[in-house]
Protein backbone atom coordinates (compact mmCIF):
# COMPACT_ATOMS: atom_id res chain seq x y z
CA UNK A 1 0.00 0.00 0.00
CA UNK A 2 1.47 3.28 -0.68
CA UNK A 3 1.71 6.06 1.50
CA UNK A 4 2.54 9.35 0.71
CA UNK A 5 3.63 12.73 1.93
CA UNK A 6 0.71 15.10 3.01
CA UNK A 7 -0.87 17.20 0.79
CA UNK A 8 -0.62 20.13 2.92
CA UNK A 9 1.40 21.67 5.33
CA UNK A 10 0.77 24.44 8.19
CA UNK A 11 3.89 25.70 10.39
CA UNK A 12 2.19 25.17 14.15
CA UNK A 13 4.42 28.61 15.01
CA UNK A 14 3.50 31.01 12.45
CA UNK A 15 -0.03 29.38 11.14
CA UNK A 16 1.79 29.95 7.06
CA UNK A 17 -0.18 26.83 4.72
CA UNK A 18 1.55 25.77 1.93
CA UNK A 19 0.23 23.24 -0.55
CA UNK A 20 -1.04 22.97 -3.84
CA UNK A 21 -4.48 25.35 -4.43
CA UNK A 22 -3.95 27.39 -1.00
CA UNK A 23 -6.09 30.76 -1.43
CA UNK A 24 -7.14 33.34 0.56
CA UNK A 25 -8.37 36.92 0.11
CA UNK A 26 -7.17 40.42 1.61
CA UNK A 27 -8.91 42.56 3.23
CA UNK A 28 -7.36 46.27 3.22
CA UNK A 29 -8.45 49.37 4.80
CA UNK A 30 -10.09 50.24 1.69
CA UNK A 31 -12.33 47.00 1.96
CA UNK A 32 -13.52 47.79 5.32
CA UNK A 33 -15.72 51.09 5.52
CA UNK A 34 -17.94 51.07 7.88
CA UNK A 35 -16.62 48.32 10.26
CA UNK A 36 -14.37 50.96 12.67
CA UNK A 37 -16.45 52.91 15.01
CA UNK A 38 -13.95 56.27 14.30
CA UNK A 39 -15.27 57.09 10.58
CA UNK A 40 -12.40 60.35 11.48
CA UNK A 41 -9.24 58.18 12.27
CA UNK A 42 -10.16 55.45 9.67
CA UNK A 43 -10.54 58.25 6.78
CA UNK A 44 -6.49 59.17 7.92
CA UNK A 45 -5.12 55.50 7.12
CA UNK A 46 -3.60 54.70 3.75
CA UNK A 47 -6.70 52.32 1.57
CA UNK A 48 -4.13 50.16 0.94
CA UNK A 49 -3.29 49.07 3.99
CA UNK A 50 -3.27 45.27 4.56
CA UNK A 51 -5.87 44.87 7.77
CA UNK A 52 -5.89 41.27 7.64
CA UNK A 53 -5.84 37.89 4.84
CA UNK A 54 -6.33 34.51 4.80
CA UNK A 55 -4.76 31.53 3.63
CA UNK A 56 -7.24 28.75 2.93
CA UNK A 57 -8.13 24.90 1.93
CA UNK A 58 -10.81 24.24 -0.11
CA UNK A 59 -10.66 20.39 -0.96
CA UNK A 60 -14.60 20.30 -1.59
CA UNK A 61 -17.05 23.10 -3.31
CA UNK A 62 -18.54 26.00 -1.16
CA UNK A 63 -22.31 24.10 -0.04
CA UNK A 64 -21.06 20.63 0.09
CA UNK A 65 -22.70 18.79 3.03
CA UNK A 66 -19.92 16.89 4.90
CA UNK A 67 -17.16 18.60 3.85
CA UNK A 68 -14.47 20.87 6.28
CA UNK A 69 -12.53 23.80 5.01
CA UNK A 70 -8.87 24.92 7.06
CA UNK A 71 -7.33 27.88 6.93
CA UNK A 72 -5.31 30.66 9.02
CA UNK A 73 -6.41 33.74 9.46
CA UNK A 74 -3.68 36.29 9.72
CA UNK A 75 -4.04 40.09 11.31
CA UNK A 76 -1.85 42.75 11.52
CA UNK A 77 -0.89 44.96 14.67
CA UNK A 78 -2.77 48.25 14.43
CA UNK A 79 -5.66 50.32 15.66
CA UNK A 80 -8.68 52.77 14.52
CA UNK A 81 -8.15 55.18 17.23
CA UNK A 82 -8.66 52.88 20.01
CA UNK A 83 -10.25 50.30 18.16
CA UNK A 84 -7.64 47.41 17.60
CA UNK A 85 -7.57 46.01 13.92
CA UNK A 86 -10.12 43.48 13.97
CA UNK A 87 -12.07 41.05 11.06
CA UNK A 88 -15.15 42.34 9.79
CA UNK A 89 -16.56 39.12 11.62
CA UNK A 90 -20.01 36.89 10.31
CA UNK A 91 -22.69 34.52 11.52
CA UNK A 92 -22.51 31.34 9.04
CA UNK A 93 -25.52 31.35 6.69
CA UNK A 94 -26.41 28.25 8.07
CA UNK A 95 -26.50 29.71 11.30
CA UNK A 96 -26.11 26.04 13.64
CA UNK A 97 -22.91 25.29 12.09
CA UNK A 98 -20.12 25.74 14.15
CA UNK A 99 -16.00 26.67 13.97
CA UNK A 100 -13.03 25.49 15.68
CA UNK A 101 -10.20 28.60 16.05
CA UNK A 102 -7.07 27.56 17.32
CA UNK A 103 -4.00 29.97 18.11
CA UNK A 104 -0.57 29.89 16.16
CA UNK A 105 0.78 33.13 16.99
CA UNK A 106 0.42 36.68 18.73
CA UNK A 107 -2.34 37.93 21.25
CA UNK A 108 -6.37 38.45 20.14
CA UNK A 109 -9.67 38.45 21.52
CA UNK A 110 -12.56 36.15 19.92
CA UNK A 111 -15.92 38.30 20.18
CA UNK A 112 -18.68 36.13 19.80
CA UNK A 113 -22.18 37.45 20.04
CA UNK A 114 -25.39 35.56 20.16
CA UNK A 115 -28.93 36.21 18.46
CA UNK A 116 -29.82 38.15 21.53
CA UNK A 117 -27.08 40.40 20.77
CA UNK A 118 -25.27 39.34 23.93
CA UNK A 119 -21.66 39.78 23.24
CA UNK A 120 -18.43 38.27 24.83
CA UNK A 121 -15.09 37.34 24.39
CA UNK A 122 -12.46 34.97 25.04
CA UNK A 123 -8.53 35.65 25.02
CA UNK A 124 -6.46 34.09 21.87
CA UNK A 125 -2.87 32.82 23.11
CA UNK A 126 -1.10 30.34 21.36
CA UNK A 127 -2.24 27.53 21.58
CA UNK A 128 -5.87 28.77 23.14
CA UNK A 129 -8.85 26.45 21.28
CA UNK A 130 -11.92 27.84 20.80
CA UNK A 131 -15.33 26.04 20.07
CA UNK A 132 -17.96 28.56 18.41
CA UNK A 133 -21.27 27.74 19.30
CA UNK A 134 -24.37 27.95 16.98
CA UNK A 135 -25.75 30.83 15.67
CA UNK A 136 -23.04 33.22 17.01
CA UNK A 137 -21.43 35.51 15.14
CA UNK A 138 -17.53 35.69 15.51
CA UNK A 139 -15.03 38.44 15.48
CA UNK A 140 -11.37 38.11 15.69
CA UNK A 141 -9.42 41.17 16.94
CA UNK A 142 -5.16 41.61 17.41
CA UNK A 143 -4.44 43.35 20.97
CA UNK A 144 -0.88 42.90 20.44
CA UNK A 145 1.93 44.37 18.73
CA UNK A 146 2.78 41.40 16.33
CA UNK A 147 1.04 39.40 13.82
CA UNK A 148 -2.05 37.93 15.31
CA UNK A 149 -2.80 34.25 13.51
CA UNK A 150 -5.07 31.44 14.22
CA UNK A 151 -6.27 28.45 12.38
CA UNK A 152 -9.78 27.69 11.81
CA UNK A 153 -12.03 24.66 10.59
CA UNK A 154 -15.46 24.58 9.87
CA UNK A 155 -18.08 23.15 7.69
CA UNK A 156 -17.85 23.42 3.71
CA UNK A 157 -21.65 24.19 3.62
CA UNK A 158 -21.28 27.02 6.50
CA UNK A 159 -21.42 29.89 4.19
CA UNK A 160 -20.84 33.44 5.78
CA UNK A 161 -23.79 35.62 6.28
CA UNK A 162 -21.82 39.38 5.93
CA UNK A 163 -25.07 41.57 5.90
CA UNK A 164 -26.46 41.05 8.96
CA UNK A 165 -22.86 42.19 10.89
CA UNK A 166 -23.14 45.00 8.29
CA UNK A 167 -26.39 46.39 8.77
CA UNK A 168 -26.51 45.94 12.70
CA UNK A 169 -22.52 45.06 14.06
CA UNK A 170 -21.73 43.55 17.54
CA UNK A 171 -23.08 45.13 20.63
CA UNK A 172 -19.45 45.77 22.04
CA UNK A 173 -16.16 46.46 20.63
CA UNK A 174 -12.56 45.86 21.46
CA UNK A 175 -10.79 49.16 22.39
CA UNK A 176 -7.32 49.77 23.93
CA UNK A 177 -7.74 51.47 27.36
CA UNK A 178 -5.33 52.37 28.96
CA UNK A 179 -3.03 50.53 27.38
CA UNK A 180 -5.07 47.11 27.47
CA UNK A 181 -7.74 45.30 25.86
CA UNK A 182 -11.74 46.33 26.98
CA UNK A 183 -15.19 44.89 25.61
CA UNK A 184 -17.33 48.40 25.67
CA UNK A 185 -20.50 48.30 24.57
CA UNK A 186 -21.12 49.77 21.05
C1 LIG B 1 -14.64 30.97 8.45
C2 LIG B 1 -14.06 31.86 9.48
C3 LIG B 1 -12.69 32.45 9.28
C4 LIG B 1 -12.90 33.90 8.79
C5 LIG B 1 -11.61 34.72 8.72
C6 LIG B 1 -11.85 36.14 8.20
O1 LIG B 1 -15.97 30.67 8.75
O2 LIG B 1 -14.70 32.17 10.48
O3 LIG B 1 -11.89 31.72 8.40
O4 LIG B 1 -13.54 33.86 7.53
O5 LIG B 1 -11.06 34.82 10.01
O6 LIG B 1 -12.89 36.78 8.91
P1 LIG B 1 -14.17 37.32 8.13
O7 LIG B 1 -14.67 36.19 7.28
O8 LIG B 1 -15.15 37.70 9.19
O9 LIG B 1 -13.72 38.47 7.29
ZN1 LIG C 1 -16.84 31.48 10.59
Amino acid sequence: MKISAPKFMTDWKTGVVTGPEVQGVERRVRDLDGVFADEGAFSQLRPDRLVYRTACVFPVPEGTEGGVFWGTTFIEPGTVGAEYFMTKGHFHAKADRMESYFTFAGTGLLVLMDTARNCWAEEMTPGSTHLIPPYTAHRTVNTGDDVFSFGACWPSDAGHDYDSIAESGFSARAMRVDGSPVLVPA
